[in-house]
């Protein structure tokens, strides 16, 4: 056997390249690693669970993150590696890790960073198991988490604590689509030495980058707009090295890591994020303009209208207005869920952020009773019958129209637009 003559070009003086770079340039460079032997220039896919270890091959590539070379897939893998680098160049931070789920990336990273006896200030706009994770679980481990409204996002002050340590914010909520002012938030959480963590999968980091506002860690349910095509669970956490390889420690002892496979498929979405992305605000802002045409819409959500309580803060903090529109349709939930049943190209599921139109009805899924939400907390929360979310996809916007044109149309006693 001849010897491995395998060298990495993007991997070295990363920063200085990459300052230069477009965001799809980025993304479909940054981490690879070049195959000399075979003139390969995408990394390929190392399956294994373990590496030759110790290894004497003087060639031998360093998991950049431990500095060691690579032992176990649990630790590090160097497709891995990969998709940590592009996401880490994406989001504009120094390093990155990914998990099996956004899950695994939100609990990890907030027992990573959170010991017995904190205390930390939350949006209560959350993503449901987040929630549910602040109020039932963390607390078990002596942690303690109180809520405010992104409608009065400067109440945070009055909820400071001595033992307060973290921050949690969310780019855009689900499913009415706030968007806190992050610039805001930021500097009150800085001036009482706490870290502000951002939940940023709605917006991707096509849409913004929390860390340029103040955020010290990102995360992401990759599974969303990062991999984009609906065919893999994942999740990222972005922020500096130290506070990444202190995560790395507990994700190795929590086990929730990606396989080699996933991170290969997550790699290769993620190279058409800038498109897609576009594509979906562009889709997003002509559905919600639509919508508000239709005699059965009582109200539509989207921040890129200016009746959207956040418009001003989203006009300011987001490059674009995102791929999610929810609407109000009157009748409640009956009709929304004959409306939903009707459609053809949209899809009745719970997600977002594929290249597929998603449609669901948040009362029936992310909402519902089962998840212990009362009807008097809907209501508070604005979450009203009849409310149906889009996560719209990349296909043409004409079709998505004409589907739910169809639609309304067909449901009875509804005249149609
Ligand atoms: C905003 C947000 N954060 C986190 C998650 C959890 O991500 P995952 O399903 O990849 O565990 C979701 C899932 O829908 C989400 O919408």
């Amino acid at each position: 056997m001849g010897s491995i003559m395998v060298y990495i070009i993007m991997r070295k003086n990363m920063k200085n390249q990459n300052k230069e770079w477009g965001i799809s340039t980025k993304a479909v460079h940054s981490g690879q690693i070049v195959d000399i032997r075979y003139g390969s220039f995408l990394t390929p896919i190392f399956v294994q669970d373990a590496f030759i270890n110790p290894n004497s091959n003087e060639n031998v590539l360093r998991d950049p993150l431990s500095n060691e070379e690579y032992i176990y897939t649990r630790y590090g893998n160097p497709i891995i590696t990969t998709v940590e680098q592009q996401i880490a160049t994406l989001e504009g931070g120094e390093a990155c890790l990914v998990f099996s789920s956004g899950m695994a990336a939100i609990s990890t990273t907030l027992l990573a960073i959170l010991a017995k006896g904190d205390h930390m200030i939350s949006i209560k706009e959350l993503y449901g198991q987040t929630y549910s994770l602040m109020k039932y679980e963390l607390p078990k481990f002596g942690i303690e988490t109180s809520f405010v409204s992104v409608s009065h996002i400067e109440r945070i002050k009055d909820l400071i604590k001595k033992n307060t340590k973290i921050l949690y914010l969310e780019s855009i909520t689900n499913p009415l689509l706030r968007v806190a002012d992050l610039e805001k938030a930021s500097k009150i959480a800085k001036e009482h030495e706490i870290m502000v963590v951002v939940d940023a999968t709605f917006a991707s980091p096509y849409n913004q980058n929390p860390l340029k506002f103040g955020a010290d860690i990102v995360i992401h349910s990759a599974t969303k707009y990062l991999n984009g095509h609906g065919d893999l669970i994942a999740g990222a956490v972005v922020s500096n090295i130290e506070i990444i390889r202190k995560i790395r420690q507990i994700r190795t002892k929590i086990g929730g890591n990606i396989n080699p496979l996933d991170a290969y498929l997550l790699s290769r979405g993620l190279k058409t994020l800038a498109i897609r992305v576009e594509r979906q605000n562009q889709n997003a802002m002509a559905l919600a303009r639509f919508l508000e045409k239709v005699n059965e819409v009582k109200r539509v959500y989207y921040p890129g209208l200016t009746s959207h309580p956040d418009y001003t803060v989203a006009r300011r903090l987001l490059r674009g207005f995102g791929g999610v529109v929810s609407f109000e349709i009157a009748g409640g939930d009956e009709v929304a869920r004959r409306f939903v049943e009707k459609l053809q190209i949209c899809k009745k599921a719970p997600s977002l952020g594929s290249i597929h139109t998603l449609v669901t009805i948040p009362r029936d899924t992310s909402h519902h009773p089962r998840t212990g939400i009362s009807e008097e907390e809907l209501r508070e929360m604005g979450i009203n019958p009849g409310l149906i979310r889009i996560s719209v996809g990349i296909e043409d916007i004409k079709d998505i129209i004409s589907d739910l044109t169809g639609a309304f149309e067909k449901i009875d006693g509804l005249g149609g637009i």
